[in-house]
């Protein structure tokens, strides 16, 4: 699988340059092997919340439906414990970079590519993410879904992207984590890039992507590096 040329790279945010492992860490020491349980639970919760259909008026914010998710799972692990959902929380505002994330992205920016985030996280999650060193010093651009009022896999959202670099879908590679996340860009009409870090077995979901890699700092090669 190779990439015809393209002009931008284009990131999304948590589970693919965001490590949320960093969260589960945060809570092991008090909670055990129950930590992994409650962010698998929270995680699932949070992604089925931003899949429902929006009712009228109502706009995106992944801030609330992060908030709620963790209520859910928390109540259904039995725990209830204040302190430790506002420390879960700003969690999500100072999360820690897959560690090769930093270096792959400089390397991208060497090759002359413009770089963007565009993810479900609401502005204020985004911006505090955007003072980590690696991020600040390598990335053009921070789009967030709030923006619109939508979330991913809304096209709505990944136009958010064309629209700042003023380019055509098929001549931005589109990178992420998620499995969903690479099939709605790659409807969008993204070249994309799954980073399959587990090494899950092949999905199932129509996911139309260019290349599968291992983590970032196998990009800058397929990108011409
Ligand atoms: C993001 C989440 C949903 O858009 O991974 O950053």
């Amino acid at each position: 699988m190779t990439l015809a040329p393209v002009r931008a790279c284009v990131f999304d945010a948590y589970g693919t340059l965001f490590d949320l492992g960093s969260l589960t860490r945060s809570v092991r020491g008090e909670l055990g092997e129950r930590a992994e349980t409650l962010m698998r639970l929270w995680r699932k919760r949070q992604l089925e919340l931003s899949w429902l259909p929006l009712r009228p008026g109502v706009r995106a914010d992944f801030w609330r439906v992060t908030d709620e998710a963790l209520e859910f799972a928390m109540d259904k692990m039995g725990l209830d414990d204040r302190g430790l959902r506002l420390r879960l929380m700003e969690g999500w505002l100072s999360p820690e970079l897959y560690p090769e994330a930093a270096e792959a992205l400089a390397r991208l920016r060497r090759l002359g590519f413009p770089l963007a985030i565009l993810s479900n996280g609401s502005l204020p999650m985004l911006k505090s993410a955007l003072e980590l060193p690696g991020i600040r010093d390598n990335i053009d651009a921070v789009l967030s879904a709030q923006s619109v009022g939508r979330f991913k896999p809304d096209p709505l959202v990944y136009q958010l992207a064309t629209t700042h670099f003023g380019m055509a879908p098929e001549s931005v590679c589109f990178v992420s984590g998620n499995a969903w996340d690479v099939s709605g860009a790659a409807a969008y009409g993204y070249q994309v890039v799954w980073i399959n870090r587990d090494n899950v077995p092949a999905e199932k979901l129509p996911l139309g992507t260019r290349a599968t890699v291992a983590n970032l700092a196998e990009l800058p090669a397929i990108l011409g590096g």
